[in-house]
């Protein structure tokens, strides 16, 4: 593995070996064991988009793993004032060991990796939010044990979350089921791959239908960053399209529910079912362990 730009892009392996290294990682910094495999080494985080939990979770990652961390927003980099991508990743490659992107287009992400000489780590585009995903199936995997056993429903938009959940629980062995309006599917090259699953995978705009008997319930917001002139429109086209306790009762009883966070409560998963499911807060907590095991993967 020579980047991270998203899932499509990793081996069954090669995930599960980020996951044990992920488990590693968090077991020694509970236990004060040193872990400071990136001593000397820079990673560059450019952000076109906000962020709370990928920028610090990168920021103090690095730090604990012995290195630093440069928060690079593209308003104060040339890039923001049209400088080409092939230029900044062939410039940035002689002075960093590594490079976080968030940004808009997949594209210039897979552009970066393509004219630059160093790793390049999706840190969310559109496309594709592969970190989180990493950290989601550790987090299944920490309550549940085991993959492959599960039923992995998601609900709401087909968006960069849905795209990238839908290929890494495939992936690891898990049924999948997701529950969108139709005018709101995933992307066609996500829908393409997953058809090679054959009944493992399920796409219904019933979210009843996707929820049943379901051992992992998942949403996101249904506008994403980059999509707030289309908020009024979208308010409209998910109504219904909510966790709450009604749906919940339709899957497993010890179902766990997961949200990558930011979350609109009273939208997309109601303040109950928000507040009586505390995994949601060491799935965000975990993004920390994942992204160093992805760190010392690609900077190592
Ligand atoms: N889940 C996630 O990526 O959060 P941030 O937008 O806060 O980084
Ligand atoms: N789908 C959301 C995820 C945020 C972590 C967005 O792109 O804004």
């Amino acid at each position: 593995m020579k980047h991270l730009l998203k899932m499509l892009d990793l081996e069954k392996d090669e995930i599960f070996s980020i996951l044990n290294l992920a488990d590693q990682l968090k077991f020694n910094q509970k236990h004060n064991i040193p872990h400071k495999h990136l001593e000397g080494k820079t990673l560059g985080m450019i952000f076109q988009k906000a962020s709370t939990r990928t920028r610090v979770s990168f920021e103090t990652g690095m730090y604990q793993l012995g290195g630093q961390a440069l928060f690079l927003s593209s308003n104060d980099l040339q890039i923001g004032r049209g400088e080409p991508v092939q230029d900044t990743a062939r410039v940035l490659s002689r002075y960093l060991d590594g490079i976080m992107i968030r940004t808009f287009a997949q594209q210039e992400v897979e552009d970066l990796a393509k004219y630059g000489s160093i790793p390049i780590i999706n840190g969310l585009t559109d496309f594709a939010h592969p970190c989180q995903v990493l950290a989601d199936l550790m987090t299944i995997r920490e309550y549940k044990g085991a993959l492959d056993t599960l039923k992995f429903c998601y609900i709401g938009d087909g968006n960069n979350m849905a795209n990238s959940l839908a290929v890494g629980c495939l992936k690891t062995g898990m049924k999948v089921s997701l529950g969108c309006p139709k005018a709101y599917s995933p992307d066609k090259q996500v829908l393409d791959f997953a058809k090679g699953y054959g009944d493992k995978f399920e796409l219904t705009d019933d979210i009843y239908e996707a929820a049943k008997d379901a051992d992992v319930i998942y949403t996101d917001v249904w506008a994403s960053m980059g999509q707030e002139k289309e908020r009024e429109q979208r308010m409209k086209a998910f109504k219904g399209y909510c966790v709450d306790s009604k749906l919940m009762a339709v899957a497993k009883p010890d179902a766990m529910v997961m949200h990558c966070l930011p979350a609109h409560r009273g939208e997309e998963i109601s303040e109950e079912v928000f507040e009586s499911h505390p995994e949601i807060f060491d799935e965000a907590e975990n993004r920390l362990h994942a992204q160093k095991a992805v760190l010392v993967k690609l900077l190592g």
